[in-house]
């Protein structure tokens, strides 16, 4: 063997070497996440946007859950959207599911309400706020597509916020000692003056898997968690691959979610998100269950 050939098998060998030590932990830690997920640092509760119609047994995936002793330590806030909001009035379809969702000790019902990012006339806001609570059915309000603080000034939408969450509070009629508001301004990129705004909890990402894993809104989310309790941010992720929800996935993905957020939902529709089960519906709440033992 010429001595050059020597020289450059022996080259050759070490970058194998250290390209084969680099990369095999990386893999194996990753997949070590579904395998032995790392403790989550605390239970997370579900939040399920059930905006499918209420036709017989249409939510009994939904019952099915609430009713298993298995899985009666999560807690679940569940919003309600008749017609894109309220609409007119609650027909027997849903009275009737909704009293049978209320039945359940550990449901919060919410009913929903755009605001087309702080655009929304505030007057047509809060006469859906008053609609949802002249029902005496619902415990609170989830304020859809908030404003994110840029496209106007951040003190618009502190007043804005302000007013629709305090209308809500000051309205008679729901449930419970104090009404629950969430907030939906749907991306980490939110200003985090418009996170402690007397809501209980705000969504600050809705978003693909693949784009809530992008360092840009990994980055952001650092950002806000740092200076907000995990209890006060939810998410609500979809398009989840598959890889990442078979055998036992779902469980490390969400031991991950929790150490940020308090409040979750998955689900790995790509499209229509909200209007059926998922897939995956019965291993996530399977594996959200097990974080409360
Ligand atoms: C979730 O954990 C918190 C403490 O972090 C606890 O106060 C709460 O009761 C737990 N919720 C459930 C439903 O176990
Ligand atoms: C309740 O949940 C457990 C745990 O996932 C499951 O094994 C069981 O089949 C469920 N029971 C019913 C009646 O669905
Ligand atoms: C805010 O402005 C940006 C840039 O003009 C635009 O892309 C985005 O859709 C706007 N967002 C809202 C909520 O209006
Ligand atoms: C929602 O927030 C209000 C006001 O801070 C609080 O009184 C209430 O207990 C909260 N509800 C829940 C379910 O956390
Ligand atoms: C729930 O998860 C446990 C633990 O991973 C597993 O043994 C069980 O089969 C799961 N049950 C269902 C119904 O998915």
């Amino acid at each position: 063997m010429p001595k050059r050939c020597l020289f450059f098998s022996v080259v050759a060998i070490i970058v194998v070497v250290i390209i084969v030590g680099v990369t095999v932990p990386v893999v194996v830690t990753r997949n070590s996440h579904s395998n032995h997920p790392p403790l989550p640092p605390a239970n997370i509760s579900i939040i399920l946007p059930l905006y499918i119609y209420p036709a017989k047994n249409a939510w009994a995936p939904v019952y099915e859950k609430l009713n298993n002793y298995s899985y009666s330590g999560i807690e679940w806030t569940i919003i309600i959207n008749p017609s894109d909001g309220p609409g007119e009035e609650l027909n027997s379809d849903y009275r009737i599911n909704i009293h049978r969702l209320n039945a359940a000790r550990n449901v919060k019902l919410v009913g929903y309400v755009f605001t087309d990012y702080g655009r929304r006339n505030v007057a047509d806001v809060e006469a859906e706020i008053a609609k949802y609570a002249s029902w005496g059915l619902f415990q609170g309000i989830f304020f859809d597509e908030t404003p994110q603080g840029h496209n106007q000034s951040v003190e618009d939408s502190i007043t804005y916020l302000e007013t629709i969450t305090s209308n809500v509070r000051g309205t008679p009629g729901f449930l419970g000692q104090e009404s629950v508001v969430i907030h939906n301004p749907g991306t980490p990129a939110v200003n985090p003056k418009l996170l402690s705004l007397g809501q209980n909890f705000t969504v600050v990402a809705e978003d693909t898997f693949a784009a809530y894993g992008s360092p840009a809104d990994q980055q952001s989310i650092s950002r806000l968690s740092a200076g907000i309790s995990r209890t006060e941010l939810g998410c609500l992720i979809h398009s989840i691959p598959e890889t990442e929800s078979q055998q036992g996935g779902l469980d490390g993905l969400l031991a991950r979610l929790s150490q940020t957020f308090g409040h979750v939902f998955l689900t790995d529709r790509t499209s229509g998100y909200y209007n059926d089960y998922s897939g995956i519906w019965n291993s996530f709440v399977n594996s959200t269950s097990l974080m409360y033992s």
